[in-house]
């Protein structure tokens, strides 16, 4: 039996997000979700350590087929909470979970590796940079001859038997093949790839998303609507009751924000629009509020395969003013799209044109779609 551990508790200090590194998304998965997909074609059981207080989180995203335990303050640590989960296995892999897109492949030729009778094997690639011994006053010391150096990676393969022998203490190296090599065992050293890179900082992701190349693509798209004011009509904008100001005459609750952003998501996806999908055809949307129409869009794009990126919307007319209530406003309609980022402008036009006439409220919204 093979089995494998996802190192996923760093709390990913120099990628500087809000939440967990493993958590953040790279195309339409998360970088946990990538490294554990690597790994599920080759491992009977997978293991993966979380930060302390998002292992429900974490259970949810990876489902019940995978064990999830609490990691450890260092990574060693993290490691030795794992190997406590598995019993029974042969070989076990350690991967990190920023290094999401190690390929099946490269899990496969290190399990290769095991099966031929090594009993540590690990990824690597070459140093392309020169590389110097500096010295703290800021001078080069020695020069270092790069050719035999290599960056190592993960997966890492280890028999049973030697990454427990080596987990035994409380040793802490920055990975396992480290610890062998102490432990006096044979490392095998098999090609690495450059897509494996460790994602560290925010411009490793953006390196990482060009790895992902043809399989996501990005589609934008722009939506515009506008309503007239009409007298003893409520006002809904951006998912909002405004309750002092002048209503918009329409069908629907006229929330002109809600269906410029509609339309924008239906265009970045080539879905149609607004009335083909809930036009005349399909009463049970009249009268719909905006925020319904926002949530079952959301439902048709994200069943067609997109993710959201990103979405902004202008409001265009004199009144209401937004600024008092867009945190309010921005929270509604992210909810409604999935917690999509959702960015709400408005402006006035000087006077000119039917809104700035006063005779009514536009919006204009874009979207920023991706499919994999
Ligand atoms: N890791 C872990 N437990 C820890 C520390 C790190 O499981 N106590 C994991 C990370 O989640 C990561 C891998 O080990 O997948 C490699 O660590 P690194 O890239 O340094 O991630 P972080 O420690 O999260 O990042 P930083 O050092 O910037 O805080
Ligand atoms: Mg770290």
């Amino acid at each position: 039996m093979i089995a494998a551990i996802v190192a996923a508790a760093g709390s990913g200090e120099r990628f500087g997000a809000s939440i967990p590194k493993a958590l953040i998304a790279l195309g339409d998965r998360t970088l946990l979700e990538h490294a554990i997909s690597s790994l599920s074609a080759v491992a009977d059981q997978i293991v993966v350590t979380a930060p302390a207080g998002f292992e429900d989180q974490i259970r949810a995203l990876v489902g019940d087929a995978i064990t999830v335990v609490t990691g450890g303050a260092t990574r060693s640590d993290s490691v030795r909470a794992g190997l406590a989960a598995i019993s029974g296995a042969e070989f076990v892999l350690v991967h990190d979970a920023a290094r999401a897109l190690a390929t099946r492949e490269l899990a496969a030729s290190v399990v290769a590796a095991l099966r031929a009778g090594d009993v540590a094997v690990v990824p690597a690639l070459p140093v392309v940079d020169t590389l110097q011994n500096v010295g703290a006053d800021g001078y080069v010391v020695t020069a270092v001859d790069r050719a035999p150096l290599r960056r190592i990676q993960t997966p890492q393969g280890f028999s049973y038997s030697v990454l427990n022998a080596i987990h035994q203490g409380a040793q802490d190296a920055t990975d396992d093949s480290t610890l062998a090599l102490n432990a006096g065992h044979k490392v095998r050293v098999v090609a690495g790839e450059e897509r494996a890179l460790k994602i560290t900082t925010p411009s490793d992701l953006a390196t990482a998303l060009t790895f992902l190349g043809d399989a996501t693509t990005f589609s934008t798209g722009v939506g515009v609507d506008a309503h007239a004011f009409g007298e003893g009509r409520e006002l809904w904008l951006a998912g909002l009751h405004w309750p002092d100001e002048v209503g918009v005459e329409g069908h629907s609750d006229g929330d002109v924000a809600s269906h410029a952003i509609c339309d924008a998501l239906f265009a970045a996806t080539g879905l149609g629009d607004l009335g083909s999908n809930f036009g005349t055809s399909r009463p049970e949307y009249a009268g719909a509020s905006g925020v319904t129409l926002l949530k079952e869009t959301y439902v048709l794009i994200a069943s067609a395969g997109y993710s959201i990126s990103h979405v902004s919307v202008q409001i265009i007319g004199n009144r209401p003013r937004i600024g008092a209530r867009r945190a309010e406003a921005i929270s509604t309609l992210s909810q409604a799209l999935g917690g999509a980022e959702v960015a709400i402008l408005a402006t006035t036009t000087d006077g000119m044109g039917l809104t700035g006439e006063g005779k009514g409220i536009a919006a204009i919204a874009s979207a920023l779609v991706i499919k994999r």
